[in-house]
């Protein structure tokens, strides 16, 4: 299959060829295309066909279920089959933007769509682009991160097309996403809400606004499971595949700020006698430090929103250059450090070192 490639300019969006990107997912096809977070694979959510389209394009197991993209709020009631109070209270406060809902599905959201899950995720994407599309498209895009599948998620259309060209209808280009972390996910089916994937809005933001909030026990693990102690399964199906990953062996280092840049200059030494290429992921300020191979900085310390932004595209960097070994420190895992740590424990395979 030949992509196409269009640009468009989130400011001043070009209607036609967005009423075109349209037309490609309701005939069935599949449209690369930005959001707030990450570059999203979309094709038609009430289309079963579509739907299983995009488990081949990005070689994802089939029962991983898809978040169905709204843009007008009255649609929610068109998929879904209750709306639980709290439910409209974060709509209310957090919609458009970086938040999934999970609610018990109505007949019409098909089997491909959800995994075969009695359930479905809804999001409502603050992206203007992404809102047009979903108008132009029949008002359902089902669509998970456009990346294949264990790869980074694409924070740019340069990374749907590394992973995508040839396996998809269009791509979209709407220039660097705003955020750069997958959205937040929580499930109001239950009896109080249950936080399954930390985001942009955070455990903290949530809490402030709920009467109460639960958190997947399986978003605490420290380590690998193993036989002594096996994991909870997740309850985002998703969360269980190895994801985001690097090619490289990442490291992350926890502990006094001084004493892990030590550490790290240490490895790096015995790395490199070994002949390994070593990747470091840091601050600028801590640029100089380093006389690894490849030194990647995420911008200023503890500018958090700027590592968010830059973590998946530094994760692709690493894999561009060459890197065997990427190290990285922790972050502090309150308000996004909650989000960024998921991500960065599940691109180093659970490998932490505390110093
Ligand atoms: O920010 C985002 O959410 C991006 C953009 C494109 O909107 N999408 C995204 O989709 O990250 P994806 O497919 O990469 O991640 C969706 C996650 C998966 O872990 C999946 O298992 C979970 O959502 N999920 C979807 N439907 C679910 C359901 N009914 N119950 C539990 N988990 C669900
Ligand atoms: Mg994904």
């Amino acid at each position: 299959m030949k992509t196409e490639y269009v640009t468009i300019n989130e400011r001043s969006p070009d209607m036609n060829a967005l009423h075109y990107a349209g037309q490609i997912i309701k005939e069935g096809g599949l449209v690369a295309f930005p959001t707030e977070t990450v570059y999203g694979l979309g094709a038609d959510a009430l289309n079963e066909k579509a739907a299983a389209k995009i488990y081949e394009a990005k070689g994802r197991p089939s029962d991983n279920p898809l978040i169905v993209h709204i843009a007008n709020m009255a649609d929610l009631s068109r998929i879904v089959r209750k709306v639980p109070e709290s439910a409209l209270v974060l709509s209310e406060e957090l919609w458009p933007g970086p938040l999934t809902m999970i609610f018990e599905k109505k007949e019409i959201v098909p089997d491909a769509t959800t995994g075969g899950l009695s359930t479905v995720a809804v999001r409502f994407p603050s992206n203007r682009i992404a809102q047009l599309l979903i108008r132009e498209s029949g008002g359902f895009i089902a669509a998970p991160s456009a990346n294949r599948s264990g790869r980074p998620s694409p924070t740019l259309a340069e990374h749907c097309r590394e992973d995508l060209d040839g396996r998809v209808d269009m791509i979209i280009d709407g220039g660097p996403v705003g955020i750069g972390v997958e959205s937040t996910i929580i499930d109001m089916t239950a009896k109080r809400p249950e936080l399954l994937r930390p985001g942009f809005v955070t455990m903290e933001m949530l809490e402030r606004l709920l009467d109460g909030i639960d958190r997947d026990p399986s978003l605490d693990r420290t380590g690998m499971p193993d036989e002594l102690s096996p994991a909870p399964a997740p309850r985002a199906p998703g969360m269980k595949y190895r994801h985001y990953a690097p090619r490289g062996e990442m490291v992350l280092v926890d502990g006094d700020h001084e004493a892990a840049k030590e550490y790290i200059s240490g490895c790096i030494n015995e790395e490199k006698k070994k002949g390994k290429k070593t990747a470091v992921i840091c601050a600028d300020e801590d640029r100089e430090r380093f006389g690894a191979d490849i030194v990647l900085s995420y911008g200023r310390r503890n500018d958090y929103e700027c590592l968010a932004r830059n973590l998946f595209t530094l994760l692709r960097t690493c894999d561009e250059k060459g890197a065997d070994v990427i190290f990285a420190e922790t972050v502090p895992g309150n308000g996004l450090g909650d989000a960024l740590m998921n991500r960065m424990r599940k691109a180093a395979g659970y490998r932490i070192v505390n110093v």
